[in-house]
This record gives structure tokens, sequence and C-alpha cells, in this order.
């Protein structure tokens, strides 16, 4: 690292640990491949990459108690009532800085993930409707043809409004780039931000590394072993 990267860094504050990031990055490409795959038929990758968007979830859903200070929901979830005036003096340029995600992005946030957990749980109960015979979900061959289409329904309306979320949210944090000068972006990425006046934190504390190994082994004992036992 040279010195020039070295004093940039130092001169930056922690605002997003590792396995925050790489949870976020990951479900990114997790929700890409799902759509791809659909796309080109990969059936059984379809399937697999199901089950590791639901793995992230339940892992997101972990760390969100025990990982970095501004990964968990208690830090970061606020009254919609306080979403809605924070709304309204960014509409007004007065709004606070975060360090973490502001009051409207944390409700963005718990949709992009609720709504990835409706994709892989319908997921598991779907199948190429009517015709059932290309790709179906670990649960699907127990239940009518009227579940399955029900299951059909929502995950077919459910990636639509993912798709929706996810317009919403990159025009967002596009907004805050562009028009607020806000770096939301290179930090997501880099995980540091510029030292300031943020409402919420100076810096972040981030999880323990240990702690997101396990979150994550609970995950996917959580998912696949689960699976395997309701089968
Ligand atoms: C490629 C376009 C995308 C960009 C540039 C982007 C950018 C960002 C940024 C800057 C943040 C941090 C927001 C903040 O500071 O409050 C963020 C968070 C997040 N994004 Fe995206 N995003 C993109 C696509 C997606 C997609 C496709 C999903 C999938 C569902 C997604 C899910 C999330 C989630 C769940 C978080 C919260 C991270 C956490 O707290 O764990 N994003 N994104
Ligand atoms: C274990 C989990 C999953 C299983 C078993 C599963 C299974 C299926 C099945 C059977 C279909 C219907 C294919 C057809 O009619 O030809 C389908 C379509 C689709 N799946 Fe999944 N899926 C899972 C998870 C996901 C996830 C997590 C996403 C995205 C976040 C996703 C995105 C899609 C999309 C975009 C379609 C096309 C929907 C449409 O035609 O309107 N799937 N999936």
């Amino acid at each position: 690292m040279t010195d020039a990267v070295a004093a940039a860094r130092l001169d930056k504050v922690l605002a997003w640990d590792g396995p925050t990031r790489l949870f976020k990055w990951g479900l990114v490409a997790a929700v890409a491949s799902a759509w791809v795959s659909d796309e080109l038929a990969m059936t059984s990758w379809h399937v697999v990459n199901g089950k590791i968007v639901l793995a992230l979830v339940v892992f997101r859903l972990l760390w969100g108690v025990v990982g970095g200070s501004t990964a968990r929901f208690s830090q970061f979830l606020r009254s919609p009532a306080a979403s809605f005036r924070y709304g309204l003096d960014l509409l007004k340029g007065r709004e606070g800085h975060y360090l973490g995600h502001n009051p409207l992005g944390a409700w963005m946030v718990v949709a992009l993930i609720g709504l990835a957990a409706v994709m892989g749980i319908s997921g598991l109960f779907n199948a190429d409707y009517p015709d059932r015979m290309l790709i179906d979900g670990p649960f699907a061959a127990k239940l009518s043809d009227a579940a399955v289409h029900l299951a059909h329904r929502i995950h077919s309306i459910g990636f639509k409004l993912l798709e929706l979320a996810v317009l919403l949210h990159v025009a967002a944090v596009g907004f805050h780039a562009v028009v607020k000068k806000d770096p939301l972006i290179p930090a997501m990425v880099t995980g540091r931000k510029p030292p300031g006046d943020y409402v919420d934190a100076a810096k972040a504390t981030p999880g323990s590394i240990v702690a997101a190994i396990v979150c994550l082994a609970v995950a996917v004992a959580i998912v696949w072993g689960g699976i395997a036992l309701a089968k």
C-alpha cells in the first residue's frame, strides 16, 4: 500500500465492515445470477442459486443482530415518522448526514432483503407452470397444481417488485452521489467514508470475523439442513 493510499485511508473512518460489504455485493451477484439463470433456463443452477440467496438473507438477519454497529437493525431502523421527516428535510436540502443507512435508505434495505426472501421462499414451492416438467423447487412435488400456481405467481410478481425496488435503490444512491455529493457507492466498496458530523455515529465498530463465520455457517445449516429435513 503506497503512502498516499495509506494516508487517504487513514483520514477516512470506517462506515461498513467487511462482512456487510461481502453480503451486499454477494446479494447483488446472486440476484443477477438468478435472473440470468432463468433467462438461459439454467434450471439446476437457478435452484442452487436460489438457496444461496436464502442463505445470504438468513446471514444478514443474524448479522443484523451481532454484526458491526452500522449493520445492526437496532442501530439504523427508525420509525416511519422519523423516516418521513428525513424525507421532507432531504427535499428541503437540510437533511442530516448519516455514516450508516439514512432513515429512508434503511427501509429500502428492509424492502430489498424482504423481497429477496420472498423470491427464495416462493421458489422452494415453485415449478414451471402448468407443465411442471423442467424445474421445480424442493417442495413443489408435494403440492397441488393450485398451490404451485400460487407459488409461481408470487415468484413472478415478487421479481417485478424486486426490479422496481432495485431501480429506486440505484436511483437513490445515484441521487446522493451526484446531487448530494455523498460518496455512498465507493463507501460500500472500500467500507470507508470521509470523517464528518454524522447524525448517527462518528465511526463504525466492525463486527468480529469469528461471529461472521458462525453466522454464515448457521445460515447454510438452516437453509440446506432445513430443506433436507423438511423434504
Ligand atoms: C448495481 C447497482 C447497485 C448499486 C450501485 C448499489 C449501491 C448501494 C449502496 C451505495 C448501498 C449503501 C447504502 C447506504 O449507504 O445506506 C447499498 C446497500 C444495499 N444494497 Fe445496493 N446497490 C446496487 C444494487 C443492489 C441490488 C441489485 C440489490 C439486491 C437486492 C441491492 C441490495 C442492497 C442491500 C440489501 C443494501 C444494504 C447493505 C446492508 O446493510 O447490508 N443493491 N447499495
Ligand atoms: C430455491 C429457490 C428457487 C427456486 C427453486 C426457483 C424456481 C423457479 C421456477 C420453477 C421458476 C419458473 C420457471 C418457468 O416457469 O419456466 C422460476 C422463475 C424465476 N425465478 Fe426462481 N427460483 C428460486 C429462487 C429465485 C430467486 C432467489 C430469484 C431472484 C431473486 C429468482 C428469480 C426468478 C425469475 C426472475 C424467474 C422468472 C419469473 C417469470 O417468469 O416471471 N428465483 N424460478
